[in-house]
């Protein structure tokens, strides 16, 4: 991403040693978990999102980098408990937290980073990114639950999904866009503009997440867990919709009764790569991408938005 570290290189750096004495600890056993945190970095999407998005509309300043570990220590809240509700021992190529040390320290733990985010923006009377990412806090949550809720009825429905989707992760994308820009401009429309640019492009963020769970590669996290938590995701959606009657019924006795057996998983999963589910997926994915680029195009070409537009790519072209 050679535009984007040309243009916030030098702010992610400052970023990551902000970010690390955000989440310090005086108890011993925080202090542990959140030294493992801080080894095992993901991709650092959001805290580039709201770089970029910021310096769209002027130079970055102190507020700038607290929102953007805001939105960094909020990612991580909900991915350590995430693991937990789905289960699942691998995260960023190591072991989940909960892996690690079990379910009860994960959730406490999720709630810690949650309230460093808290004391960092209150501390610094962030009070306008507190009350954007709150509101994305409120979605995440929802979101997970309606899938939770969705998944005990198998949901068939596209607009289910998108719902979830929309809740779970674009909402926390979109905040990104939505602080960055309002640290930087101060400007009610452009923020809510770069709010409906974020959601776009976390839409298709999360298509692509969905995308991977079918495939194997090597991701830093299980594949083929999704299925195993009866979560109907939008290639499978497809399928079930598209195929006879008969097959789908096959198909759903599996994902209800025989979901924790791999090579069940992997039969359904041949099924949805059969019958394009997947290129279904990829296709909405690229419509979400476009829907993003227009909507950056309002603004003034300049760098910053090359960047921006390189960084929407990598979303979707992204190889984990
Ligand atoms: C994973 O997000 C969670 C989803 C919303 C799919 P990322 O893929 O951005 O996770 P890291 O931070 O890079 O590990
Ligand atoms: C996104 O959903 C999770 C959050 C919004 C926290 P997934 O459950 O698909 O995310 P991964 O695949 O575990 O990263
Ligand atoms: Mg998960
Ligand atoms: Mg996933």
């Amino acid at each position: 991403m050679k535009f984007v570290t040309d243009i916030i290189g030098e702010e992610l750096g400052i970023f990551e040693t902000k970010f690390s004495d955000a989440v310090k600890s005086n108890t011993a056993l925080l202090d542990r978990v959140m030294k493992y945190i801080i080894k095992r970095k993901g991709k650092q999407l959001r805290p580039m999102f709201v770089f970029l998005s910021a310096k769209l509309h002027g130079p970055v300043n102190e507020s700038t980098y607290r929102a953007a570990a805001l939105v960094e220590l909020l990612h991580t809240a909900t991915l350590v408990h995430d693991d937990v509700v789905d289960e699942s021992l691998e995260r960023r190529g190591f072991f989940s937290i909960n892996a690690i040390w079990k379910n009860k320290i994960a959730v406490l733990v999720g709630d810690y980073l949650l309230s460093k985010g808290l004391l960092l923006s209150t501390d610094n009377n962030d009070f306008e990114h507190l009350h954007i990412l709150s509101e994305a806090v409120k979605q995440m949550s929802e979101g997970e639950l309606l899938q939770i809720e969705k998944s005990r009825n198998l949901n068939l429905s596209e607009a289910v999904y998108f719902e979830i989707i929309r809740n779970k992760t674009a909402s926390l994308l979109s905040s990104a866009c939505g602080v960055g820009a309002w640290s930087t401009s101060k400007d009610a429309a452009v923020c809510n503009r770069m709010k409906l640019f974020g959601e776009k492009v976390g839409i298709a963020f999360q298509i692509k997440d969905d995308l991977f769970d079918y495939g194997s590669d090597n991701i830093g996290k299980p594949t083929g867990n999704d299925i195993k938590e009866k979560k109907l995701t939008l290639p499978l959606i497809y399928t079930l919709n598209k195929i006879q009657t008969a097959k789908k019924r096959e198909l759903i006795y599996l994902i209800k009764n025989e979901n924790k057996k791999p090579d069940k998983v992997k039969y359904i999963i041949e099924q949805v790569v059969a019958a394009g589910g997947m290129q279904y997926a990829a296709e909405k994915m690229n419509e979400y991408r476009d829907e993003a680029m227009k909507i950056l195009y309002e603004f003034p070409e300049s760098d910053v938005r090359k960047a921006l537009e390189e960084l929407v790519r990598y979303t979707t072209d992204r190889k984990y």
